[in-house]
């Protein structure tokens, strides 16, 4: 393709996506596609030679378009929000233009300078001291893999360095609980500690947040029987109820114990952006390493996850490479982010943020958290309020947690045959097309999730999602 060839087919390609984008609450949804449709309506034999930009479009919209889940729809309630603001496409896009590949400083010096500027940014952004530097890394899952690895090593004094976790003879210990993203056990598993070695510390009843007491508890218990307790994971907003585990309390268990605390905000991070809310990691300046993902609340478009730790030396004696084919004069002047993570190459990940802060500007960031969090605090007060509906967990952010509970024959409904009527009215709204939510499992039994935040997600979507929730659950109740 020629220059003059992308040019003509990339406005014809910004046009549509201009479009898509404003017509996305005029489709459903969740995708109706049956599975295998998309890539039944594909050839099986890789294209022979070439093909015009338009029959790639016609295709874009009649196979890809219908397979895909709205993610930027204002009735999607489903798991979290993944927003994608369109300031930040065009960063991403300018990111893609440059085709740059960050292996090393030299290869990009913009890359890694620009990355170091925004991630200071967004430091500042979110209230966090001096401390504390960051880097950008494509998810919340790699940046806990990177944590768990780098307290792995500084638990075991840096066993890597000879015969690795095989050589050591005390286990490493991980904690967490049962409320934390499934990525923190896959970390810890990835990382070598072991199933037998993860531990999942009690939760609040009520606020199913990590109960800081019974860390302190396992943690001695593990030292009184040999093992070394290595790194704890505090979440500041749990995927199922957004949940707060007690920061500054897990920091000082930790502290005196030597683990590494690893804060977890993937989804929550966004609400630091406002001041009222960063209570809800106090005593965060006290923890090792925190990743959060503007790719979700906030709105640059995925994959932008930050990764920040108060001290790049111990990433660094984990992470380092220095193969004579990277080496600059430049070298121990500059940021070597290869030094900081796993992969070598890196893509130009910081545009996407630099453009989404500099055209949208924080202040309407800010002023949309604010909206989501009323709306989320209005939607919970609805159903509160309305006979046979519950609240299930506190309201500290965006998502609300929902049970209703129908009365059958004077017995209200429990157990399995409450599960099934959840599954069943969740279902009704998702098969509708015109909204979506999560069914989701807590203290062992089926709620629904209504996550709130999508861009477009106004509080009329939720006055609509309230009144077909009640709609789909009236043929059951007697
Ligand atoms: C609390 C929490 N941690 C981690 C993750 C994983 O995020 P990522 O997809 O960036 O790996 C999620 C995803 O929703 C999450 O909610």
């Amino acid at each position: 393709m020629t220059p003059e060839e992308f040019r003509t087919a990339g406005y014809a390609l910004i046009d549509w996506i201009a479009e898509h984008r404003s017509t996305v609450d005029q489709r459903p949804v969740r995708s109706e596609v049956a599975p295998g449709a998309v890539a039944g309506a594909l050839p099986s034999a890789p294209p022979a030679g070439t093909d015009s930009f338009g029959h790639v479009m016609e295709d874009l919209r009649s196979i890809v378009v219908p397979g895909m889940f709205e993610m930027q729809h204002p009735m999607h309630f489903g798991w979290f929000p993944a927003n994608a603001e369109l300031s930040s496409i065009l960063g991403d896009l300018a990111s893609s233009g440059l085709s740059s590949v960050g292996i090393s400083w030299e290869s990009a010096p913009a890359l890694t300078e620009v990355e170091e500027v925004v991630c200071d940014w967004m430091r500042q952004l979110v209230g966090l001291s001096e401390d504390w530097v960051g880097t950008i890394t494509d998810t919340a899952s790699t940046g806990c893999l990177t944590a768990m690895l780098v307290a792995r090593e500084r638990a075991s004094g840096l066993s890597q360095n000879g015969g690795g976790l095989q050589g050591v003879k005390s286990p490493l210990v991980v904690y967490s609980t049962t409320q934390a993203h499934s990525s923190v056990a896959k970390a810890a598993l990835l990382a070598g500690y072991g199933w037998d070695n993860i531990v999942m510390v009690d939760t609040d009843p009520e606020t199913f947040a990590m109960d800081a007491g019974h860390l302190a508890k396992c943690m001695d218990a593990d030292l009184s029987a040999g093992k070394t307790p290595a790194v704890v994971v505090a979440a500041v907003g749990t995927t199922g109820t957004t949940a707060i585990d007690p920061v500054g309390a897990v920091v000082e268990v930790a502290a005196v114990r030597g683990v590494w605390v690893h804060v977890d905000a993937a989804m929550a991070g966004s609400a630091m952006l406002v001041p009222e809310c960063r209570h809800l990691w106090e005593g965060v300046e006290g923890a090792d390493s925190i990743s959060w993902n503007p790719h979700k609340w906030m709105g640059t478009i995925l994959d932008c996850s930050l990764l920040y730790v108060r001290d790049e030396t111990q990433l660094q004696s984990v992470m380092s490479t220095n193969p004579s084919y990277l080496r600059s004069t430049a070298d121990g002047t500059v940021t070597q982010y290869r030094d900081w993570g796993i992969p070598l190459g890196r893509r130009f990940r910081a545009l996407k943020l630099w453009f989404h802060l500099r055209l949208d500007g924080v202040e309407s960031i800010r002023t949309r958290i604010r909206r989501d969090l009323a709306n989320a605090r209005w939607f919970a007060e609805q159903v509160a309020a309305t006979p046979g509906w519950a609240v299930l967990a506190p309201v500290l952010l965006q998502t609300v947690c929902v049970s209703h509970t129908p009365v059958v024959d004077g017995t209200a409904l429990q157990g399995r045959d409450l599960d099934a009527h959840t599954l069943r009215w969740a279902k009704a709204i998702n098969d509708s097309g015109l909204a979506f939510v999560s069914p989701s499992m807590l203290d062992g039994q089926w709620m629904v999730r209504v996550s709130v935040g999508v861009l477009g997600t106004e509080r009329e979507h939720l006055v609509r999602l309230w009144q077909q929730m009640q709609r789909v659950i009236l043929p059951t109740v007697s």
